[in-house]
């Protein structure tokens, strides 16, 4: 096992990486409480069941699969869930999920009593890398992603590498997208290990560990995003675009990917497209890219009328600028990706 320390003082904690974790849940988390644990019904029911079993007093409550369950309804049923339970301010919430579990399950304990507790055991590659860590909670409302939520950090992490063998390709592609992301503005090693090795499950590991030491820094450095975080939307500006213009017919990753290839120099994506290709991610897109810009007037992203862009012209670096919409939109319109 493998432990990356988030160092945020107080509120710091560890992201346990390695196989056979989810059995050993009861020593790496303090689950001696009442314990709602949160899963939906694409998760393997087992993966949550061990949990309970080393829990003294849990409740497992499954939600329907996919983003529609990141709601103000779910919410509101997990906060019935946890009243009903009898929990109290010294309990605590563990997700047992992707992103939509653990983003909603972490609003919710943020929210219930001003904030109990929370633990995230992520079981998809994307939310290993990314959502797990960092404290950003949230769910949608009324359309708009991640609208409402709270910066609550987790107690602690657990990345059981074993829970993705039972993940399909598309979503192992999924996760990958953004960790080149971050090697590209941040790790030139990380990045080198995509160019030069296959995805075996050792090298999913190095990925794993990787990624999540490179969002470690940049959450030590910025938790609130104020600043350097922002690089974690590199290629998130029109990837969210076109995230949108799809209605789901894209995964979040692949849209990062198509997303990363607008705001690259020439030379880096000469090197970044037989790394998408390797990693089973797209590299052009025959879409409406006219619609995809006209969502990213909405985007959160949005500071005024401008947005900030980041661009990596060297593998390892990144440099921020803040452009118009309009401007934007004709670069991605010049790129032809
Ligand atoms: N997923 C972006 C962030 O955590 O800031």
């Amino acid at each position: 096992m493998t432990t990356v320390h988030l160092n945020l003082g107080n509120r710091g904690y560890d992201i346990n990486i390695g196989r056979g974790l989810l059995s050993r849940a009861g020593e790496l988390f303090n689950l001696n409480r009442r314990v709602l644990i949160v899963t939906d019904s694409g998760v393997p029911s087992e993966y949550a069941e061990t949990v309970r079993m080393v829990c003294k007093d849990a409740r497992i409550i499954t939600l329907p699969e996919g983003e529609g369950t990141k709601s103000i309804d779910s919410f509101a049923t997990l906060l019935n869930a946890m009243l009903s339970f009898g929990m109290t301010r010294t309990d605590c919430v563990v997700a047992v999920g992707g992103g939509v579990v653990g983003d909603l399950s972490g609003f919710a304990a943020a929210s219930f009593m001003r904030g109990i507790d929370f633990y995230n055991i992520p079981t998809t590659l994307l939310s290993q890398v990314d959502s797990s860590i960092g404290g950003k909670t949230a769910i949608n409302l009324s359309g708009v992603k991640n609208i409402v939520g709270a910066f609550h950090q987790p107690k602690g992490v657990i990345c059981d590498l074993d829970t993705l063998k039972t993940l399909p390709d598309r979503q192992i592609s999924n996760g990958l997208a953004e960790a080149i992301k971050m090697s590209l503005t941040s790790d030139e090693e990380l990045f080198s290990l995509f160019e030069k090795e296959e995805i075996t499950e050792n090298i999913l590991e190095k990925i794993v560990i990787g990624s999540v030491k490179i969002k470690r820094a940049v959450v030590e450095a910025d938790e609130h995003e104020g600043g350097v975080r922002r690089i974690l939307n590199f290629g998130h500006t029109l990837g969210h675009g076109i995230e949108a213009a799809e209605g789901g017919n894209l995964y979040h990753g692949e849209c990062v990917a198509l997303g990363m290839m607008a705001v690259c120099s020439e030379e880096i994506k000469k090197r970044l497209i037989p790394v998408l290709q390797k990693a089973g991610l797209p590299t052009g897109y025959d879409g409406d890219i006219n619609k995809a810009l006209s969502f990213i007037e909405h985007d959160k992203k949005c500071d005024g009328s401008l947005i900030s862009v980041i661009f990596v012209d060297r593998v390892g670096s990144y440099r921020i600028e803040k452009m118009d919409t309009a401007g934007f939109c004709a670069l991605v319109l010049e790129e032809k990706i």
